[in-house]
């Protein structure tokens, strides 16, 4: 899969690490920033990756700032984001096999580094299970159409 990803300063120092765990599992990488510690706004890599996943350039989208929480509700702007931030490898299994998550959001000052690895590859090797969960994702979608 091609996986997009972004960080505000306060994930860059995790993005590295999440970036090789991805390529070692076999999926491309897209980086979309930032590149550095110097302080920027998570919402502006929030959108890069967003669209990245919604315009079908990438597959998901892996998103790191401090909390994870501003990167998902920032991303959850944008039609068509299920964005998620998750700080436990069942949830974020979960959120791929249920909810169809096609973004992941870790907090890199929340969440050490061991686990946030575990957390991806936990959400990188779920699917989505369809069925009941379908008819679910879909009223999400239908809500978002409707507001
Ligand atoms: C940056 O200081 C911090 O606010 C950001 O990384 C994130 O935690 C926001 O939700």
């Amino acid at each position: 899969m091609k996986i997009a990803m972004g960080s505000d300063h306060a994930g860059y120092p995790l993005k590295g690490k999440v970036a090789e765990l991805i390529k070692e599992l076999g999926h491309e990488v897209i980086d979309l920033g930032t590149h550095s510690e110097e302080s920027v706004d998570y919402p502006d890599f929030a959108v890069k990756v967003a669209h990245a996943v919604t315009q079908g350039e990438a597959d998901l989208g892996v998103l790191l700032c401090g909390t994870g929480l501003g990167m998902s509700i920032a991303a959850n702007k944008v039609r068509g984001i299920r964005a998620v931030t998750c700080g436990d490898t069942f949830s974020a299994r979960s959120s791929r096999e249920h909810n169809d998550a096609n973004m992941l959001c870790i907090g890199a000052r929340v969440t050490g580094c061991g686990l946030a690895l575990d957390i991806v590859k936990a959400w990188l090797e779920a699917e989505f299970k369809g069925g009941r969960h379908a008819r679910r994702v879909q009223k999400i979608a239908d809500i978002e159409a409707s507001s």
